[in-house]
């Protein structure tokens, strides 16, 4: 498939300043050079290949959903588009008509862009959802949204430098930073997520207050933008667009971990999935990162990232000397499937009316449950429109030795009773910006609660059953009456 790009649109901007020192110093790995002359009529006695006949894999095949075209369409909407029998998708060991890959090929060892068949999918899929709005942008595969965001932050953030994050954020982005020396800024968030007039307060006002006065001024923001971890929150169209044109007044950076994009509850309502923020960059400023791992199954380990040529360039360098590409198992499949069976059409209808509405059904139940179970005054939540995560609020102002004792003690208190009462949640003092007390032991977690201000517990309507969430909101709201009554 080939993707239609418009003529008319800008080239990316240079962002080669904004490069680390990592970054920059990406080369191409000269094997993986040879690779490009294996064409033709060519006969390569060079390059280690290991010949496809010792492979003792003779063919793959999975059972999978069928979603072939639509049944039948009433007033423009599918009706029972997805079959109720699987289908096979097989990938044979040799190239065979009528298939998009073979064995010889995805087992092989392949380009640090990915398999092209898959990565073309990627970028024809970007273009039809996301559409950005400069010419030359481009996909490069990865082993999924944690590999993408440590691969994007090695090649924009030196040590020393920090990045804006969410106020509460995905702790495994925040840990693979520290490590590298990589610090963070939180930025205060509402029922919308980063706030953009916090962030443009923030970088106008850079400088003036004596802490930041040796620190150089952001250049790197990241973001959830759609279901945020962990407060569930969905930037609107209107906070979206403010805040990239914060960033291009600061003239930042914007890594885009959109894992939830797909997991959007309402967009039949809404007429649309949400404009990501990579459909409404005009710069080549933002690293959009994908992952089949929401939609698919994690452990695909397959992702893609969505950039400027430049960065796609230095990315591709970076997997040519770390994981290459994703698996060939994983690519081989997900080719067939996607390109031979599914298409552009059945993948999309897969996420409108699979994906989506499982969560969303979750999603209300575990609500309906809590509005059943839970006392409206000593606990809430923002009714999330996407992802997988209820953020609870818990209001310790009501708790009767409030003010005597510490908030993290109380809210320890709390956790160690749910515990107790055999429903976990995740404390919130982890998605906490806070640098943690050297003395805390995170793994310790009875005894660990750093974050006065993380009066919350994150809940996901994800994995437990409907049974198992209706029992965990009786089990928690018992434990909240009993932890307020002392
Ligand atoms: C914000 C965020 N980014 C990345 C990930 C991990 O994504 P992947 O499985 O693609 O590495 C998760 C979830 O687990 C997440 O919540």
């Amino acid at each position: 498939m080939t993707v239609d790009i418009a003529p008319q649109l800008p080239l990316a901007k240079d962002f080669s300043s904004f490069l680390s020192l990592e970054g920059a110093a990406r080369k191409k790995s000269p094997l993986k050079g040879l690779l490009r002359f294996m064409k033709d009529d060519m006969i390569s006695l060079g390059g280690g290949l290991p010949h496809p006949s010792t492979f003792p894999f003779y063919s793959l095949s999975a059972e999978v959903k069928a979603m072939g075209p639509a049944d039948a369409t009433v007033n423009g909407s599918s009706l029972k588009a997805v079959k109720a029998q699987p289908e096979t998708v097989s990938v044979p060991h040799y190239p065979q008509p009528g298939k998009t890959e073979s064995l010889t090929a995805t087992l092989q060892y392949g380009m640090g862009t990915g398999l092209p068949s898959l990565r073309e999918f990627c970028k024809g899929h970007v273009a039809r959802m996301h559409k950005p709005q400069y010419r030359d942008w481009d996909v490069v595969l990865s082993a999924g949204n944690t590999d993408g965001f440590a691969k994007a932050c090695s090649m924009v953030c030196s040590r020393g430098d920090k990045v804006l994050v969410e106020e509460w954020t995905y702790p495994a982005a925040l840990e693979m930073m520290e490590p590298l020396g990589v610090g963070h800024i939180p930025v205060q968030m509402d029922g919308e997520g980063m706030s953009a007039v916090a962030l443009k307060d923030l970088l106008d006002n850079w400088g003036t207050n004596p802490e930041q006065a040796q620190q150089a001024k952001p250049r790197v923001v990241y973001l959830i933008p759609t279901g945020q971890n962990p407060t569930g929150t969905t930037m609107s169209i209107q906070r979206r667009k403010d805040i990239m044109q914060v960033a291009q007044e600061h003239d930042l950076i914007v890594i885009e971990d959109d894992p939830y994009y797909y997991l959007q509850f309402f967009v039949d309502q809404q007429g649309g999935w949400m404009p990501s923020l990579l459909s409404m960059d005009t710069d080549g400023r933002v690293i959009r990162l994908d992952t089949f791992s929401k939609t698919l199954a994690p452990g695909c380990r397959v992702g893609y990232m969505s950039m400027n040529p430049q960065f796609c360039q230095i990315v591709q360098y970076h997997n040519e000397v770390t994981t290459q590409q994703p698996s060939g198992f994983s690519q081989a499949i997900l080719a067939e499937m996607l390109i031979s069976h599914w298409g552009q059409e059945g993948y999309k209808r897969y996420l409108t009316e699979n994906v989506r509405m499982e969560y969303l059904n979750r999603s209300q139940h575990l609500q309906k449950s809590f509005k059943a179970h839970v006392s409206p005054l000593l606990a809430s939540y923002n009714e999330p429109s996407a992802g997988m995560f209820l953020w609870i609020k818990i209001h310790l102002e009501k708790h009767p030795r409030f003010g005597n004792v510490s908030d993290s003690a109380l809210m320890l208190e709390l956790f160690n009773k749910c515990i107790a009462n055999q429903v976990l949640l995740v404390p919130g003092w982890q998605f906490s910006c806070k640098s943690k007390p050297s003395d805390i032991d995170p793994a310790d977690l009875l005894n660990s609660w750093y974050d006065d201000d993380a009066r919350y517990l994150r809940a996901t309507f994800a994995y437990a059953t409907f049974e198992q969430m209706e029992e965990a909101m009786v089990r928690f709201g018992k434990t909240l009456e009993d932890a307020f009554a002392a």
